[in-house]
Formats: structure tokens, C-alpha cells, sequence
């Protein structure tokens, strides 16, 4: 018994050794040292991160760990007993007994955290278990927007609509942004960015601009340009306003000549203004029955980007038609369709009245040049004939069954008209 008593401090001293460093050399442990002089590692996405570690001292067997995190939910990123070839992680210093340091390569957002370098031993019943850490490394990882895309309105809009147009990009951080608009090139006010929390920490940012549409935006641009502390320049995102822009024609339908003449071919134009998109249909009707018409041209490209058309149909003047409705049916960029009318309205004005009046003023001018040289030679001859002359045309001009219609003049029967009244002399 006292035996035993008198040994039991030096047993109960070599238990408690045994049971808390087993197979580790006490003295060599205490001097054993993890060193990570990065604190804080700032680095851009797709680049290669360097975590660096240096051990001094010896220590029991074991690995050297990195983990990202600590505690609960911490991941190894590295462990010397397991090395992985195809990780994106690397020593720098292969086989290194004190340099842990490690290379990640393409780092993601996702990468961000803090990193530890661990060392570890083997417990008595085989396990790893922590022994000693560095004091982390936190590691940011800086990510660049994606290029700024430009979204408009799903339908095309008229001029004096406003209408919203949103730029969008995500993926960055840190959250700071700067979003400008420009309407070619010219500043306009938005509202403030929203920002928002993407996967992975990074963020997306969305950006929305009420523009009012001109007539003439057809050539005009917008663009978001995005400002970022990882960008070395901004970076810009546009929108051609003519994808969402309508500009309606104006139309109108000419009868010519109007009125028409009996049995003549009267000429009906519709002219199309200042439209965009080109995309546009034209038809006919006389009296809402279809007729076939002809383009002078195809859609041109007139002034800032609009265009002009014209169409033409060729309707014969015969006298049941006096009346008639002629129909320009425009249908612009899938609208319903416009119908512009004129109405064809045919002359009572028989052939010969004007041809009669206008022989009369071409006989009246031969007189006068008759009279003229008689006058100089004849005296009062002369005189006398100028007298019946002009008496003869004011009745040629009182036998006219029709009042003249100066503004429709007929140059083909006009020579016929002549004849007549000269044989009359
Ligand atoms: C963030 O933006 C990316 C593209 O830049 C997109 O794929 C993703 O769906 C966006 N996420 C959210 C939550 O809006
Ligand atoms: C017009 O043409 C019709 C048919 O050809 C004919 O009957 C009519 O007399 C013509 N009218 C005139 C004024 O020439
Ligand atoms: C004239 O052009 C318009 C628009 O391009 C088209 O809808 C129409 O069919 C054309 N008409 C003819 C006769 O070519
Ligand atoms: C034009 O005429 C067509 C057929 O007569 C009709 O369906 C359409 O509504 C008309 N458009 C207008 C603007 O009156
Ligand atoms: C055509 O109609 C108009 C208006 O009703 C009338 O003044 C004109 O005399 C008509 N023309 C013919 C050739 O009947």
C-alpha cells in the first residue's frame, strides 16, 4: 500500500503526458509557429491568388492544412497529405517543410473569405487535429462588371411617347457604381441605380431612363456607360432608337388634273411623308373596289432617317364615274390600315368651247399685226377693215356656247380651233 502511494504523482505525471501530447515532443510544439503576413489580399477575378505561409519549428507528424473559414462550414482548400493535381490550387515552393504558401488561380467572387493555415497532428486515436493557425487572411475579391446591355420598350412607340429604357450588369464588386446615360452623346437624368445582391456576393445594378421620342430620333442612340473601381475605363452599353421608334406617314391622295375632262386618263397620287420603319403597304380602291396601282419608287430615304413614298393609279374619266371615291389604303409597320380619299370629278365643259376662245385670241393677234401693216399703207382702208375684223371676233367670242376655261387648256385640238375661225374670214 504505501508503496504504491509513494509511486502514484510519478505514474499520474507520465498519464497526463501521454494523454495530452501523445507522440508529440512537448518542447518541440511550444516553439512550433504558423506566420501569414497577409491580413488582408485584395485581388481582381480571374487572376491568381497568393496566400502566403511560413512555418519556423518542429512540430509531431501531421499535415499542413489551408481552410477557408473556421469553425462550422469551414472548407480545406489545401491539404499536403491530399493533393489534388487537377485543383486550381498550388505551393509555391513544392516540398517546402516551412513554405506553405499557396497559389489559387482564376479566383471567383466566390473565393472571397478568410483563409487560415493550419497545422495538424495526429491525435492518439488517429485523428487530425488542429494544433496551430496563423491569424487568417482575408481575402476580397474584386470583380468587374459585365458589359452593360440596353433594353427598350417590346413595341415600337410614336414621337412624344415617352418611353423606358433599362441597362443592366451584374457580377462586380465591390457594390459602388456610377451608371451615366447619354443621348448621343448628350447627358440625360435617370434615376439613381438599383443595386442588388446577386449569387456569390456579387452584384447586379439596373438602370432605368424615360426618353420622350423625336421624329428624327431615327439615326439617334442612347447609351448607359458604367463607371466601376475595376474598370480602367467605362465601360458602355447602346440602343438604336430606330428599333423601337414608329413615325407615321402623313398622306395625302392629288387628283390630276381635277376636274377631269370626259373619256380623258386622270392621274391620282399618293404621296407618303416622312415615315419610318420603310415598311409599308399601299392599295387602291375605287369606290372600295380593289384597283391596281403603280410605285414610282420604293420607300427613300428622304431627310434624318425617314422616308417617302409615292404611289400612283390611273383611272379612266368616263361620265358614270363623276363622283367616285378613290381610295389610298395605307397599312404602316402592321397599324391598322389609313384610308386617304379623293373624289374624281369630271368637267361639264364640252371640247370645243375653249378651243373656240382660244382661236378667237390667237385671230384677234393676227389682226392686229394685219391691220398694223395696212394702217401704213391703206390709212383709212385700213381702218375700215380693223373695224369689221373686230366687230367679226367679238361675235366669234358671243357665239362661244361655253364660259372659257382658261386653267384647262388642250393643246392638241387647239390648232383645229384656228382653222375653223380662219376659214370663217
Ligand atoms: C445578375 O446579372 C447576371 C448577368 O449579368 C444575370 O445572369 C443574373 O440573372 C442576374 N441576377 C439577378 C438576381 O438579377
Ligand atoms: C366618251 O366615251 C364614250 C364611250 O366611248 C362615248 O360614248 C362618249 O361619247 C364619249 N364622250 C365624249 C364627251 O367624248
Ligand atoms: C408599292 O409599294 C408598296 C410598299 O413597298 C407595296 O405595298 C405595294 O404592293 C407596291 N405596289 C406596286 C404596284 O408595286
Ligand atoms: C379603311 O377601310 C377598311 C375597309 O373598308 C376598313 O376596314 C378600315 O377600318 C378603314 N380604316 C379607317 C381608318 O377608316
Ligand atoms: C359631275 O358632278 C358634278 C357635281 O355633281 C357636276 O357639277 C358636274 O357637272 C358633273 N360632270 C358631268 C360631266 O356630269
Amino acid at each position: 500500500m504505501v508503496l504504491v502511494a509513494q509511486e502514484l504523482p510519478l505514474v499520474c505525471l507520465m498519464l497526463l503526458l501521454l494523454c495530452r501530447e501523445p507522440g508529440v515532443d512537448a518542447q518541440a510544439g511550444q516553439d512550433f509557429t504558423v506566420q501569414q503576413p497577409q491580413a488582408k489580399v485584395t485581388v481582381t477575378a480571374g487572376e491568381t491568388l497568393t496566400l502566403i505561409c511560413i512555418t519556423s519549428g518542429v512540430a509531431g507528424p501531421g499535415p499542413m492544412k489551408w481552410l477557408k473559414g473556421w469553425g462550422r462550414g469551414s472548407k480545406t482548400v489545401y491539404d499536403q497529405n491530399n493533393e489534388d493535381p487537377s485543383s486550381r490550387v498550388t505551393r509555391a515552393v513544392n516540398g517546402s517543410d516551412t513554405n506553405f504558401t499557396i497559389h489559387i488561380r482564376n479566383v471567383q467572387p466566390e473565393d472571397m473569405g478568410t483563409y487560415y493555415c493550419v497545422k495538424f497532428v495526429i491525435g492518439m486515436t488517429g485523428v487530425s487535429q488542429v494544433f496551430k493557425h496563423g491569424s487568417g487572411s482575408e481575402v476580397t475579391v474584386q470583380a468587374k462588371p459585365s458589359p452593360p446591355l440596353v433594353s427598350g420598350p417590346e413595341q415600337r412607340a410614336r414621337p412624344d411617347k415617352s418611353v423606358p429604357f433599362t441597362c443592366t450588369t451584374g457580377g462586380f464588386f465591390p457594390d459602388k457604381i456610377d451608371v451615366k446615360w447619354f443621348k448621343n452623346g448628350n447627358p440625360m437624368t435617370a434615376q439613381p441605380p438599383q443595386v442588388t445582391q446577386s449569387r456569390m456576393k456579387t452584384y447586379n445594378m439596373s438602370s432605368t431612363v424615360q426618353v420622350t421620342l423625336q421624329k428624327d430620333d431615327a439615326r439617334s442612340q442612347i447609351t448607359c456607360e458604367v463607371t466601376h473601381p475595376t474598370l480602367p475605363a467605362p465601360l458602355q452599353g447602346s440602343f438604336q432608337l430606330s428599333r423601337v421608334l414608329r413615325v407615321p406617314p402623313s398622306i395625302d391622295v392629288q387628283p390630276e388634273p381635277s376636274p377631269a375632262e370626259v373619256n380623258k386618263t386622270v392621274a391620282f397620287t399618293c404621296l407618303l411623308k416622312e415615315f419610318y420603319p420603310a415598311k409599308v403597304s399601299i392599295s387602291w380602291l375605287e369606290n372600295g373596289i380593289r384597283i391596281k396601282g403603280q410605285n414610282l419608287s420604293g420607300p427613300l430615304e428622304v431627310s434624318r432617317g425617314l422616308f417617302e413614298l409615292r404611289s400612283r393609279v390611273e383611272v379612266q374619266a368616263t361620265e358614270e364615274k363623276n363622283g367616285s371615291t378613290i381610295t389610298c389604303r395605307v397599312v404602316h409597320n402592321g397599324q391598322a390600315p389609313a384610308n386617304y380619299s379623293a373624289i374624281l370629278w369630271i368637267s361639264n365643259t364640252a371640247q370645243g368651247g375653249f378651243q373656240m376662245d382660244k382661236g378667237a385670241n390667237v385671230l384677234s393677234s393676227l389682226l392686229l399685226l394685219l391691220s398694223m401693216g395696212v394702217l401704213l399703207e391703206k390709212g383709212l382702208l385700213g381702218c375700215l377693215l380693223l373695224f369689221v375684223f373686230k366687230r367679226m371676233n367679238r361675235k366669234a367670242s358671243e357665239m362661244l356656247p361655253y364660259p372659257a376655261a382658261p386653267q384647262s387648256p388642250a393643246p392638241a385640238v387647239g390648232s383645229q380651233g384656228l382653222a375653223t375661225v380662219s376659214s370663217d374670214l
